[in-house]
């Protein structure tokens, strides 16, 4: 059987990575969609946990709610991480969102913290998991799980980071790291941060850790503060306090009710 198409360039992996995740790691000069690939080669046998899939031009990226992720060809980054957990029950796969936006808010924190006084504090995930400076959105996640007999028996983690674009539509409330910073960043070594900061909170995860969890409520965007937001559709004030194990949001009403929610039942308002 051939290989999926496009073919990767031949490139060894970055040499000081010996941990699990990037250790298999291929490069693709395009592709239409790096979580697509990475389904192809997990449905073929040929992706293990830490395989990791990095495209310089992504032609149809995906998007959460089935909208089209859209970045600039050799100006930003568009990887795949497949990871393969034993033993994790369905109903508690929000870990895996949790561990996949704290990575990616340490990678933009590190670059903000680097060029701009005091600009890794601005840096904020957004329930469920995307990461914003202050009020836009520098990267997006989307998770594609694979549940066997109430299990995830794997999940693609597909990170979005708009590095160096300046090419955003002005009505998508985005940002990109040489924005925030007017300097232009080194992709390949954001993604081997990134990669190193995916092992560092799976592995306290493994370990048990509830600061996984304690540190990305910490990291909440708007936590604590009133804001608006749609639920079911109609417009609802409330403040963001914590996230319980399924990933529902807990909000506090004016009348200091704390109810949980569902993306389904409640989203932000939009700016
Ligand atoms: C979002 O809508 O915020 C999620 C965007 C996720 C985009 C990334 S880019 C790499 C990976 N491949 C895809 O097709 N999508 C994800």
């Amino acid at each position: 059987m051939p290989g999926p198409s496009p073919r990767p360039l031949e490139h060894p992996a970055p040499i000081h990575m010996t941990n699990q995740i990037g250790k298999h790691f291929i490069e693709l000069p395009t592709v239409d969609s790096t979580n697509r690939y990475a389904a192809e080669l997990m449905a073929r046998g040929e992706a293990g946990h830490g395989t990791a899939i990095l495209a310089h031009e992504q032609t149809a990226g995906k998007g959460q709610r089935g909208r089209v992720w859209r970045s600039t060809a050799g100006q930003d980054i568009a990887l795949s991480v497949v990871l393969v957990p034993k033993d994790l029950p369905a109903q508690d796969q929000f870990i895996l969102a949790q561990i996949a936006a704290l990575a990616v808010h340490d990678v933009v924190a590190d670059a903000l913290r680097i060029t701009v006084d005091g600009g890794a504090s601005r840096v904020r995930i957004k329930w469920p998991n995307d990461v914003l400076i202050d009020r836009r959105k520098v990267a997006g996640i989307l998770i594609e799980n694979e549940i066997v007999s109430g299990s995830v028996a794997g999940t693609i983690i597909g990170v979005g980071i708009n590095v160096n674009t300046h090419e955003l539509d002005a009505d998508l409330n985005a940002t990109s790291l040489r924005i925030e910073t007017g300097t232009a960043h080194d992709r390949m070594a954001i993604v081997t941060d990134l990669l190193a900061r995916l092992q560092h909170y799976w592995d306290r995860w493994q370990a048990g850790d509830p600061q996984v969890r304690m540190r990305y409520v910490e990291l909440l965007w708007a936590r604590g503060r009133f804001t608006e937001f749609e639920l079911n559709g109609e417009p609802f004030t409330g403040r963001p306090m914590d996230v319980d194990a399924g990933g529902r949001l807990l909000v506090e009403d004016d009348r200091g009710r704390v109810k949980a929610y569902d993306l389904d039942q409640l989203r932000f308002a939009p700016r």
